[in-house]
């Protein structure tokens, strides 16, 4: 058994994470300030109330530090963040505050408690920019310009890291996460496309397609991700790790596999493409195949199916869960 933290815990990805740590028997302490995560998501884990304590509190307060030096894990799974490129932009010292100062605490925090691996949630898909189609699938080598405030602060928290490692011989990896989906996610994230596709065909609602729907993502299932989580707080030390299928999906396909599987025949709606979004995006997972021994396994099919049965149990009232 290990010693774990997991901050953003009650998030989409984070929560997932909890609850597999727990099924492998780690004891596990969850930091969040519920600002996007939520308690629900965290049903399960709270059963389990030995090897599970939340500790509801704001990464960008100091406190935080004296509380991970306090529960002294031995892996920081860092995942809180204000999680909305779109927020990023609105408003980009908020963004800095809670993605670089609160990654700070973190890691102090981390430091003080002489953790031995922080492993943390950082952002293929803004980090590398806007990579020219012929770098696709993008490896870790990539150069990094970020486009928005948001993978400004992933990209500094991965500097942040090395620094650490240097100063303080305090191991990290950082999981570059293609688009995440599945069950849990939030409409607003970065592969919320899905979320939002889910919800309105249960709902019979017609969906909106921006542009000429060929712009493409890596959509990548949350089991799959949350395993690379958990490879990574043994292996993988000191480095950046594409975590993807390095698969490009068109959206106008992802519509097609999920109206399909719902037995839709209506047709989206098209509307202007959106200034500044990401035409290809798709991440090269050879790295992780080498150092993580990760793959994907799980088929869009699969997945999106996984994603569309929790809606409905959402909608049915039925406890969370997939
Ligand atoms: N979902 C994706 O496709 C994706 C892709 C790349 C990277 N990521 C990263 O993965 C991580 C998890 O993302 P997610 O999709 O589960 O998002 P999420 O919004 O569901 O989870 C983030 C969690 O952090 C918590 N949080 C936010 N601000 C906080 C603060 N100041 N103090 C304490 N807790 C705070 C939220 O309440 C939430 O529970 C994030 O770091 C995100 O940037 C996600």
């Amino acid at each position: 058994m290990t010693r774990t933290l997991v901050t953003g815990g009650a998030g989409f990805i984070g929560s997932t994470l909890v609850d597999r740590l727990l099924a492998e028997g780690h004891s596990v302490d969850v930091i969040d300030d519920l600002s996007s995560g939520s308690l629900v998501n965290l049903t399960d884990a709270r059963r389990a109330t030995k090897e599970f304590a939340f500790h509801h509190a704001d990464i960008r307060s100091p406190e935080v530090v004296d509380l991970i030096a306090r529960r002294r894990p031995e892996v920081l799974f860092h995942l809180a963040a204000q999680a909305d490129v779109r927020v990023s932009v609105a408003r980009p010292a908020f963004d800095a505050e809670v993605n670089v100062i609160g990654s700070l605490n973190v890691l102090e925090g981390a430091r003080r408690a002489g953790s031995a691996k922080v492993v943390f949630a950082s952002s293929g898909g803004t980090i590398y920019g806007a990579p020219i189609p012929s770098s696709l699938p993008v490896r870790e080598s990539h150069p990094q310009q970020p486009l928005s405030p948001y993978g400004v602060a992933k990209k500094a928290v991965g500097d942040y890291l090395h620094v650490y490692r240097e100063l303080y011989e305090l191991e990290f990896t950082a999981l570059a996460l293609a688009n995440v989906y599945g069950p849990r996610q939030d409409p607003h994230g970065e592969a919320g496309v899905v979320a939002i596709f889910a919800g309105n065909l249960l709902a019979n609602r017609p969906s909106t397609i921006f542009g000429d729907g060929h712009q493409t993502r890596d959509f990548v299932f949350v089991d799959d991700v949350v395993d690379a989580f958990a490879r990574a707080a043994g292996r993988g030390s000191g480095l950046l790790v594409n975590i993807g299928t390095g698969v490009e999906t068109s959206v106008n396909d992802l519509y097609a596999v999920m109206a399909s599987a719902v037995g839709a025949t209506s047709q989206p709606h098209r509307a202007p493409a959106r200034p500044g979004e990401l035409i290809r995006s798709s991440l090269d997972p050879s790295r992780a195949a080498i150092h993580l021994g990760w793959k994907p396994w799980t088929t869009l099919e699969d997945g999106t199916l996984a994603v569309l049965r929790w809606f409905r149990a959402q909608a049915e009232g039925s406890p969370a869960g997939p």
